[in-house]
């Protein structure tokens, strides 16, 4: 019986665009996920936006936006982040879903009904002004010990003191800035001391049949802070929260902490609910199907304590296992902003960089241990333009091209007996590929791949096909020469399948001989027709590496909340240029689903003000009752076909609601309008007839 997966990464949070720090870890789940699927797994692959917790609900507030809206519009910027880096998810959901409430509040009943939760009186910071409680990094004041100000509420930058926000020397709140007082109030504990047996045989392999949860190092790790002794786990936060309310608890919301795991769970839901797969079989406490977790390094706890002891807690099944990455530096250092090294997914795309170039990069470089790893951007730019154009591409390159001129398209009948040898050294090579993404060492796999590809552009080499193209007595040779190349090029893209999907569907189609799974690709393809040939991939410029590290840059002079915001949703034209597209051309095209309808907020607009301004000669700022949305301001580049603002006042325009907020030189625009036309003086704003409300909805 084939093995069943369900497999998750981290849930990045909803308050900012996607960075490379983050698709190190996301780009290693889909290369694993994919490896799985090769090799015959069943796979359930989802993911989720985390969208609770006091730092969403303050930057929805900055951006003028309700939670709902703020969170939807992030959501759909990550979105088209992950499918432009060519991620196969059966499911992408968010927390703050009907399933997530759902699933969080029956965990909680039982963990309550079990006697896993206590209530209890506590003391914290609580802003007056706001009138709400002051998380810790939401306190500063002056180090209690070497006294420099500005410090943040658990622990001094200056002389690395560690302190209670209580401690601190003139404490500010910094969503108010005013002086915060102590206040109890009650919240509810999860009590994971109770769970500590639980947790050792857990470690232990106990309850995985022997199978280690976690790496060696990872799970030292686990029991040291075990030893040190398990505290019980604060799961509620007071009004105003944006989160959930917790079922018998006026006024308290549950933690974000406590729901975000239990997302993986919803977001699964959401798909057994479209498809009919059935959640128990996956989720009981008895389920033979595994469960496996990829996480980021500094997340470990939550994946490691919390989240096992709260599922059996509600008798449900615990993780198979936990797959930790280490962090992602840029050029050696931590990511900078000034340094242009702390580069978002988008930045990365839309310099016309190849996504498939940095799941290459990042493949070379993880294995099962979480180490940081480099992202080196010169190591980069010549290992992806080595590895995979000189030495995988051309392959082909060097060699289809006779195969058409001389024989027809059709590979020859049989290797050579010298062949023959190598091809059984390359598949000796090949063979113990899968093993290797099972057990998470990609960069052993690529380094295999390379291997391979020595052994074959060697052949090629000593046997110099260019040369015997012009003797006419060397046909057979030729021609043995180019089919062994493209059988071990088809190799080496069954070996790369899970790392550059579209790339390597590319190769299967110019192939003609598509490669189902890790077997598949070691047919020799003896008399078979092939395609003709274009190029898969070209070499990186330098100047687009450039380009990306410049816009990282330019981001630096944004206001921190505007640059949180700067989601961009995918752009047709923010392919690559100059590489293949044959895969993800069906994702561009013009046709979309209702679905992608639907993440439009439009709504209707009656504009209150309307006027120039200065400075600009194109824009004319908006000010519009959107009703339950509250005011709106909107700078609309339509100055040249509107010369008298004022007039425009009243009228019922329609506008997108959602769109990530923009900082403008002259304010923030929280929001698009439409109208219709080319541009310049030729536009035509879009009307709603009277009677439509303000901040009604356009279907
Ligand atoms: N929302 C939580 C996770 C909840 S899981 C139920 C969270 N979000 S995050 O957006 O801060 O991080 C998402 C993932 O990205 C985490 O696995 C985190 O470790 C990873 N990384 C964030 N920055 C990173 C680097 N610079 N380098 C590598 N991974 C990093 O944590
Ligand atoms: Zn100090």
């Amino acid at each position: 019986m084939s093995r069943r997966l369900l497999v998750t990464h981290a849930l990045p949070y909803a308050n900012g665009p996607l960075h490379l720090g983050h698709m190190l870890g996301y780009i290693q789940t889909d290369i694993w996920v994919r490896a799985q699927r090769m090799m015959g797994s069943e796979v359930h692959f989802v993911a989720a936006d985390d969208a609770h917790g006091t730092p969403i609900m303050l930057a929805a507030e900055k951006a003028g936006l309700s939670p709902e809206a703020f969170i939807k519009g992030i959501r759909a910027g990550h979105e088209a982040d992950f499918a432009d880096f060519h991620f196969s998810y059966d499911n992408y959901h968010t927390t703050h879903s009907d399933e997530n409430r759902e699933l969080a509040s029956l965990i909680y009943a039982r963990l309550r009904d079990n006697g896993y939760i206590a209530k209890r009186d506590i003391q914290q910071l609580f802003d007056p002004d706001k009138q709400m409680f002051l998380p810790d990094r939401y306190i500063k004041g002056t180090c209690p010990k070497c006294g420099t100000p500005d410090q943040y509420g658990d622990n001094c930058e200056n002389c690395g003191a560690t302190y209670a926000p209580t401690d601190l020397i003139n404490p500010y709140s910094v969503v108010s800035g005013a002086t915060p007082v102590l206040r109890d109030s009650e919240h509810y504990f999860f009590e994971l001391s109770k769970f500590e047996s639980l947790l050792r045989d857990w470690f232990g392999g106990k309850l995985t049949k022997g199978a280690p949860v976690a790496n060696p190092g990872v799970v030292a790790k686990l029991k040291e802070w075990l030893d040190g002794g398990l505290k019980d786990w604060d799961i509620s936060r007071d009004a105003p929260y944006f989160g959930f309310p917790i079922p018998d608890a006026p006024g308290k919301f549950f933690y974000v902490w406590l729901d975000a795991p239990v997302g993986y769970l919803a977001s699964f839901l959401n798909l057994c609910n479209k498809t009919g797969l059935k959640f128990d079989a996956f989720l009981s406490a008895d389920s033979e199907a595994e469960m496996h977790h990829f996480i980021g390094k500094d997340i470990i706890n939550f994946h490691g304590l919390f989240w096992p002891a709260m599922l059996h807690g509600a008798q449900m099944r615990t993780p198979t296992a936990l797959h930790v990455n280490g962090y992602l530096t840029v050029n050696g250092a931590k990511m900078s902003k000034s340094r242009g090294t702390f580069i978002q997914a988008r930045t990365y795309l839309d310099a016309g960089l190849h996504p498939e170039f940095l799941r290459y990069y990042f493949a070379t470089m993880l294995s099962d241990t979480p180490v940081d790893v480099d992202l080196d951007l010169k190591a980069f730019e010549e290992r992806v333009n080595s590895h995979l154009v000189g030495k995988w591409v051309n392959i082909a390159s060097r060699t289809a091209g006779f195969v058409h001129k001389f024989f027809d398209g059709r590979l020859a009948a049989q290797f050579s007996a010298e062949q023959n040898e190598l091809w059984r050294v390359l598949i000796s090579h090949y063979e113990g590929v899968p093993a290797l993404y099972e057990s998470g060492e990609f960069a052993e796999a690529m380094r295999r791949f390379v291997l391979i590809a020595d052994l074959v552009n060697g052949h090629i080499a000593t046997k110099a096909p260019w040369l015997m193209a012009k003797n006419e007595s060397q046909r057979e040779e030729l021609h043995q020469v180019c089919s062994f190349s493209l059988a071990a090029f088809r190799l080496l893209g069954g070996l790369l399948k899970p790392v550059l999907p579209a790339t390597v569907e590319a190769a299967e189609q110019f192939l003609a001989a598509p490669i189902a799974d890790f077997d598949a690709a070691t047919a020799t393809l003896h008399n078979h027709s092939i395609q003709a040939f274009e190029p898969l991939l070209s070499r990186i410029d330098p100047k687009r590496i450039e380009a990306m590290v410049e816009a990282s840059k330019e981001s630096l002079g944004a206001a921190p909340e505007a640059e949180t915001n700067t989601k961009k949703p995918a752009k047709k034209d923010s392919k690559p240029m100059t590489e293949n597209t044959a895969a993800t051309a069906t994702q561009d095209a013009a046709v979309i689903g209702i679905d992608d309808f639907a993440k439009l907020d439009l709504r209707v607009g009656k504009v209150l003000a309307c006027e120039f301004i200065d400075g600009s000669d194109k824009l004319l700022r908006f000010e519009l009752d959107a009703g339950p949305l509250g005011k709106r301001q909107i700078f609309s580049g339509i100055r040249a076909a509107y010369g008298e603002p004022e007039k425009l006042i009243g009228r019922n325009v329609v506008f997108i609601a959602n769109l990530a907020p923009r900082k403008m030189r002259f304010g923030l625009s929280e929001g698009m309008i439409l109208s219709a036309g080319d541009g310049g003086s030729d536009l035509f704003l879009l009307d709603a007839d009277q009677g439509a409300k303000p901040g009604a909805t356009v279907r």
